[in-house]
């Protein structure tokens, strides 16, 4: 599958990283239909994961990549691959570490002609992004004994709970809840619960704040997520959190997500690199093009220019009409390939 051809205009510069997998395909849809929107965006490629090795670099994440979005401040990201027991460690771990994008924000949300057992789903997860087991801090402490760390500190469980309850706040949102285990991680949980509540009670008020134990909360959202609004929660429950709440608005196809910090944002869809259908053309582009409307509406915020958001909400318009007229890709019930179904939104652009 041939990469993205970088563009060139003299415009916003974003770093554009394909990953492994389905990425380079669905990268190729994402990058297509928002330069149709109008946005004007110059592209630069930059590689991390296996794709990094292949493209003859040393590193899974290359300094070059870190350094360019360290300068450009925003990426958009396709999946990268992490091997399963032993191999290399993440490459989306590291990345949001190092650059410390410290909360992803995911909404989940019912679409338009996209078949699921529920209507009317709408919440966000913000999931902390750097610390919990899913640090993955293990090790082998002797022959058949393993250890992994869970590693919760007040700064960061701090600045995640600001970060939602801004977030509720600022997008007219009404209720915070926090997934946690508490009762049995009584350190770590609660220290995380601890620090929700503090900032909930100092600056957050005007905000409904409840708390949930992590396995009630899973029943209870099957049986009804449309009671949930925003979800608070530390790095691994965020993970977990994130494909069930897919599974229940038409699966990881919609879903999108972004990874931010003080500095800068890496844009990416909530999926994997599924590669049981890499290279075949029929993934769904349509989580990365939410995650890109996700980055134009943060560009248009953070930069200051409105024109983003005008982009944003075409790219939106335009894939509501798609998905209400019936046309989708194969896990959405329909036929279209990859590159179809970007042509599709931008024939309705
Ligand atoms: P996955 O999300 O790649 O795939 C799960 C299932 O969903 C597969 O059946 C796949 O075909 C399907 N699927 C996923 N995205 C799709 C799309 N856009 N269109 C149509 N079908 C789609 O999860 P899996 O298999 O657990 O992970 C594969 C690899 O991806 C692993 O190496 C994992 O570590 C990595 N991964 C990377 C992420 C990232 O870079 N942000 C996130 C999640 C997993």
């Amino acid at each position: 599958m041939p990469l993205p051809i970088e563009s060139s205009s003299m415009s916003t510069p974003v770093v554009l990283i394909p990953g492994d997998g389905i990425g380079p395909e669905v990268a190729e849809a994402a990058q297509h239909v928002i330069d149709a929107s109008g946005a004007d965006i110059t592209w630069t490629l930059r590689h991390a994961g296996e794709a990094a090795l292949a493209a003859g670099e040393k590193q899974l994440l290359p300094q070059s990549t870190l350094d360019l979005i360290a300068e450009y401040g925003v990426a958009l990201k396709g999946p990268c691959t992490t091997p399963i027991g032993s191999g290399f460690r993440s490459v989306n771990v590291l990345l949001r570490k190092t650059l410390d994008l410290y909360a992803a924000a995911r909404p989940i949300r019912s679409m338009p002609g996209v078949k699921s057992r529920y209507e009317d789903v709408d919440l966000v997860i913000i999931r902390e992004n750097t610390e919990g087991l899913y640090a993955g801090i293990e090790n082998e402490i002797a022959k058949g004994v393993t250890t992994s760390i869970k590693v919760a500190t007040e700064s960061a469980s701090r600045r995640i709970a600001d970060y939602a309850f801004r977030y509720c706040r600022e997008r007219g949102r009404r209720k915070v809840t926090v997934f946690h285990k508490a009762n049995i991680m009584k350190l770590t949980d609660g220290l995380f619960i601890r620090c929700a509540r503090e900032i909930h009670d100092a600056s957050y008020q005007d905000i409904e704040y409840d708390e949930m134990i992590i396995d009630a909360a899973c029943m209870r959202m099957v049986q009804d997520p449309t009671k949930f609004d925003v979800i608070l929660a530390e790095n691994l429950y965020g993970d977990i959190m994130s494909d069930l709440c897919a599974g229940l608005v038409g699966g990881l196809g919609v879903t999108p997500g972004a990874n931010i910090g003080e500095k800068g944002a890496v844009f990416e869809a909530v999926h994997g690199s599924a590669p049981d259908i890499a290279g075949k053309g029929v993934a769904n582009p349509l989580a990365l093009i939410m995650s890109g409307v996700m980055m134009l509406n943060w560009l248009s915020v953070r930069r200051a220019e409105p024109r983003f958001k005008d982009c944003a909400t075409r790219i939106r318009h335009a894939y509501d009409r798609a998905l209400a007229d019936g046309v989708t890709t194969r896990d959405l019930g329909g036929s279209l390939g990859t590159m179809d179904f970007a042509r599709a939104l931008v024939e309705r652009l």
